[in-house]
């Protein structure tokens, strides 16, 4: 089934801008020259990026502004020891080329209900925040934003950032190798104050540690958490019991992806392991599962009866899914 057929997007590469050592920034516009569907800030889209005969849906947040929806933008930063995706995206995708995304989705939405918006971010993780922060200055929302990069030269988003929104912009680690402190940054806070976090997996993890031990509520606090590695590993193999069809994973693959290109379809939505569409029963499993998921509980995990295969894998002879 085409690519069409699934309501992906036709888009053309407008631009693609270097913005840091590791970091492209691509703007593209619809290939029939027609509006862009509408998304808010935290969105994120699916780019379906062909290597080596296999088809990457790597996510990348939108961080143009859901203003203007004749283009869109996203950063792309370069993983060398990930699933080829980026390096794809990096080293052979140019100006003017055509490439397929899907239609945006929210899994890290602002809140309605916040009187402020408390943002902390690390390295590419500011991108679905950049949208947002045009989102909330356009409606003269309160925000701020604590970002943590690795050094001066990481740090040109957050920079273009401080040009736009000054001091409501904290950057460390940037000129003189500050350091967030995230017990720091979430102390004393008043009430109505939502904090929303994107980064690496360590970072996150600090954030909701660091609210928890402050007490605060968990429907105040949002994040969204990027994995350097996705969902690479050992290859191994899934039988679908609906169809019979054995499908080996590759390293570089996800099972999902490794499903979608044997021609079967499976349900998903973030592709990242955080919305809980794609849950998968597991009829029969001779080993164990790596669980690399934001969904299921640790008691789900350890039943061992269910797998996101979107980022999780196997280490097993045989794996049997209800799909
Ligand atoms: S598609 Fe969202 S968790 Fe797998």
């Amino acid at each position: 089934m085409s690519d069409a057929q699934h309501g992906a997007l036709r888009v053309k590469i407008d631009r693609i801008e270097p913005v840091t050592p590791e970091i492209n920034r691509y703007t593209f516009s619809a290939l029939d020259g027609s509006w862009l569907p509408p998304f808010s800030g935290g969105s994120h889209v699916q780019v379906l990026i062909p290597v080596e005969g296999e088809t990457r849906r790597n996510a990348y947040s939108l961080m143009s502004s859901p203003y203007d929806t004749s283009r869109y933008q996203i950063a792309v930063r370069r993983v060398e020891d990930g699933r080829r995706g980026s390096i794809a995206m990096h080293t052979e995708v140019r100006e003017g080329d055509v490439l397929s995304v899907t239609t945006p989705a929210n899994l890290f939405p602002l809140s309605k209900h916040a009187r402020h918006h408390l943002f902390i971010a690390g390295g590419v993780g500011v991108t679905p925040i950049y949208a947002q922060l045009h989102e909330l200055s356009i409606k003269g929302a309160s925000f701020e934003l604590h970002l943590a990069v690795r050094g001066p030269e990481h740090a040109a988003l957050g920079r273009e950032l401080e040009g736009l929104y000054g001091d409501r912009v904290t950057i460390y680690g940037d000129r003189d190798g500050t350091r967030l402190n995230t017990l720091d940054v979430l102390s004393g806070r008043p009430l109505g104050t939502h904090t929303y976090v994107c980064g690496p997996a360590r970072m996150v993890d600090d954030v909701l540690e660091s609210a928890h031990s402050l007490g605060w509520t968990d429907s105040h606090v949002h994040f969204e958490r990027f994995d350097d590695l996705g969902s690479t590993g050992e290859a191994f193999s899934v039988t679908l019991a609906r169809s019979g069809a054995v499908i080996e994973v590759s390293p570089e693959q996800s099972l999902l992806e490794a499903v979608e290109e044997a021609g079967h379809r499976l349900p998903y939505l973030c592709r990242g392991g955080a919305c809980g569409e794609c849950e998968t029963e597991v009829l029969e499993l001779d080993g164990t599962i790596d669980h690399r998921d934001d969904w299921l509980s640790e008691s789900e995990r350890a039943t061992n009866t269910v797998i996101m295969p979107c980022v999780s894998r196997a280490t097993c002879l045989k794996l049997v899914l209800n799909a």
